[in-house]
């Protein structure tokens, strides 16, 4: 499939945009700085999360970092579910699932259950047994994406 071109400018912190791209869901989120002050804080309750682990082959090397980004503040990673492959809902800061209170939102799988933070790190205790993928990208400039 051919590479995916984007532009930043019109999605607001704390909103998420998707792009399709080889026919998968790609996710990209402007994160607010709560959202990214908020991702070393569970990270005992994850399965992986220096993505070192399961997760090795789930990032390019520039996102093997703790937001899983080239810049901070900008997700992007294919919104694909690592347990059977349904398409995990956008939570937030949300926290709709009430039976785990110490898990912090992100992502939410409505199938099995299971649970993401705002890096798409797996959380412990679920199903999916990894990180979902942050797809190769680049930066074409200070507020355009390139993804593939
Ligand atoms: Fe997401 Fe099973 S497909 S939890």
């Amino acid at each position: 499939g051919a590479p995916v071109t984007q532009s930043l400018k019109k999605i607001e912190p704390g909103q998420q945009l998707i792009v399709a791209w080889r026919s998968l869901p790609v996710f990209i989120v402007n994160r607010t700085s709560a959202q990214l002050a908020g991702l070393p804080k569970q990270e005992s309750r994850l399965v992986d999360p220096s993505s070192t682990g399961t997760s090795a082959d789930q990032q390019p090397k520039y996102a093997q970092n703790g937001t899983r980004s080239i810049k901070p503040e900008w997700l992007v990673m294919v919104g694909i579910c690592t347990h059977l492959g349904c398409v995990p809902d956008y939570v937030g800061d949300m926290k709709p699932e009430p039976f785990d209170p110490n898990w912090q939102g992100g992502y939410y799988c409505p199938c099995h259950h299971s649970r993401y933070d705002m890096a798409g790190r797996v959380y412990q205790g679920v199903p999916a047994p990894k990180n979902m993928v942050v797809p190769p990208y680049q930066y074409l400039d200070d507020t355009t994406i390139q993804i593939g």
